[in-house]
């Protein structure tokens, strides 16, 4: 496999979905019957990585608590027979993957926080997902890109085309189009003002990072907001490196914020084998 390795920075802050977020971390939510960080788990698992890299915050618990084994609960859904149900609880974590946990004691920001997990990535090329963007697609958006990578063999940010009032919370990229899918950037910034952002394409959750960007994130000042960016640290690395930028097919949902997260629970409720028709009838019946 290409990609062993994904870090999922999970110690933000999360005040846009306060008060929900005060004594758990966001990608805790659920969005139907499953908290956040477990589709982006299973999206990293179906691109083939197996060395999950969390890195936590001050809410740690509930996340190490969600991928460990659950001994009792196993045990009263055995006895009672509850066959389905135990294989929902057990599938969380197949045997083949490895959940590994380090802290980040203060949220000095995005990248920072994958800095965090340098020394368990070592010298490969990596995955980060950030689980609050909650993505759908099919093939799953990490697996294309681990597709991308096999073919360049750089690092590769995912991106959307968004509205231009929207650039101010993206990092926004430049460049010269490779295919109708990949960029080959050459310009990164870091949540622009519309007038000073070089394109629409916005970067999303989803990356792939060669390990050179490690030293450029540690020498990295303090960027937008007071915080050590990761678009920083990758606005250095297009200095040595070649970074693309890649189209990806399928749908983002921003959970991070209140509307992105309801959108996601009444889209994804829609297309749920267990709740989907009853749900379709029941938002007819509200005749909105
Ligand atoms: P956000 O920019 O969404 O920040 O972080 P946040 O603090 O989580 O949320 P708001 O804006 O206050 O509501 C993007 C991702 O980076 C992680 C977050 O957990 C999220 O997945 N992150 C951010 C860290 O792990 N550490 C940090 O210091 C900052």
């Amino acid at each position: 496999m290409l990609i062993k390795k994904a870090i999922f920075p999970v110690a933000g802050l999360g005040t846009r979905f306060l008060p929900a977020t005060k004594a758990q971390p966001k990608e805790m939510l659920p969005v139907v019957d499953k908290p956040l960080i477990q589709y982006a788990v299973e999206e990293a698992y179906a691109a083939g990585v197996r060395e999950m890299i969390f890195v936590t915050g001050r809410h740690k618990r509930p996340i190490e608590d969600h991928f460990d084994m659950t001994f009792e609960l196993e045990v009263a859904l055995e006895q009672a027979g509850k066959a389905e149900l135990l294989n929902v609880v057990r599938s969380v974590k197949p045997p083949d993957m490895e959940c590994i946990y380090v802290r980040q004691a203060q949220a000095l920001g995005l990248g920072h926080a994958v800095l965090c997990g340098q020394r368990l990535v070592g010298n490969e090329p990596f995955a980060v997902l950030l689980a609050d963007d909650l993505m759908v697609g099919e093939p799953p958006v990490l697996q294309q890109m681990v597709e991308q990578f096999s073919e360049w063999r750089a690092s590769i940010l995912a991106v959307q085309e968004v509205p231009a009032e929207h650039t101010r919370r993206y990092g926004i990229v430049d460049g010269n189009p490779v295919n109708d899918r990949v960029v080959d950037i050459t310009r990164i910034v870091e949540k622009p003002a519309p007038e000073d952002a070089p394109s629409r394409l916005g970067v999303a959750g989803r990356y792939i990072l060669t390990p050179g960007v490690f030293h450029e994130i540690a020498t990295q000042p303090r960027g937008v907001g007071g915080e050590i960016q990761l678009t920083d640290g990758i606005a250095s690395l297009l200095r040595r490196e070649k970074v693309f930028a890649y189209r990806y097919k399928g749908q983002r949902y921003d959970c991070g914020s209140k509307e992105g997260w309801l959108q996601a629970n009444v889209e994804l409720a829609l297309s749920h084998p267990e709740v989907g028709a009853n749900f379709r009838g029941y938002l007819k019946s509200l005749s909105l």
